[in-house]
């Protein structure tokens, strides 16, 4: 069993997302034997509360998924608990990093370096305060990044950029 932690900023919009089309991939592909998934975020600003409502009415709208995620804060034990942390972007990234542990399991690696279509993007672009066209665009991206990303698990072709 491999376990993903999928981390954005507020674990509203981009990471709950993420964890739910990475699941239903890995469910479609009768792979959830091997593959387990979570989300959290680097800031504190929405602990406990569902993923935004473009959010979810994106999901449901464009992949009949319902999403139950609570947000909760990304901690140093997650180097622990997981075998990859995917972040949304390099300032996740650089957050995360700033909690490694001497004795971190987990590897740290960039959703946007997964996707197939295009090259040299670091980041799933904060949909926050955009509109439903940014949240539709967000969701084909992370559509795509996690097929892809569980392509490459799949494979054991995973690059890692630490
Ligand atoms: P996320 O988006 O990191 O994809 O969940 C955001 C959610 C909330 C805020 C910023 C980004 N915020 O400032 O509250």
């Amino acid at each position: 069993m491999q376990s993903i932690l999928f981390v954005c900023l507020g674990n509203i919009c981009r990471s709950p997302l993420a964890e739910a089309l990475f699941l239903q991939h890995v469910i479609e592909q009768n792979l959830s034997e091997k593959f387990s998934a979570d989300s959290a975020g680097t800031a504190a600003y929405h602990l406990g509360e569902l993923a935004d409502t473009r959010t979810r009415s994106t999901a449901l709208k464009l992949s009949n998924l319902n999403l139950t995620h609570k947000a909760r804060q990304f901690e140093s034990n997650d180097f622990l608990a997981f075998d990859f942390i995917v972040a949304m972007d390099k300032i996740n990234y650089q957050n995360i990093m700033k909690l490694r542990p001497e004795n971190a399991r987990a590897k740290v690696l960039l959703m946007r370096h997964y996707d197939s279509t295009i090259k040299n993007e670091d980041a799933i672009p904060d949909p926050y305060y955009g509109n439903e066209n940014d949240f539709e665009k967000v969701h084909h991206m992370l559509n795509d990044c996690t097929k892809n990303f569980l392509k490459e698990l799949m494979r054991n072709n995973i690059r890692i950029i630490s």
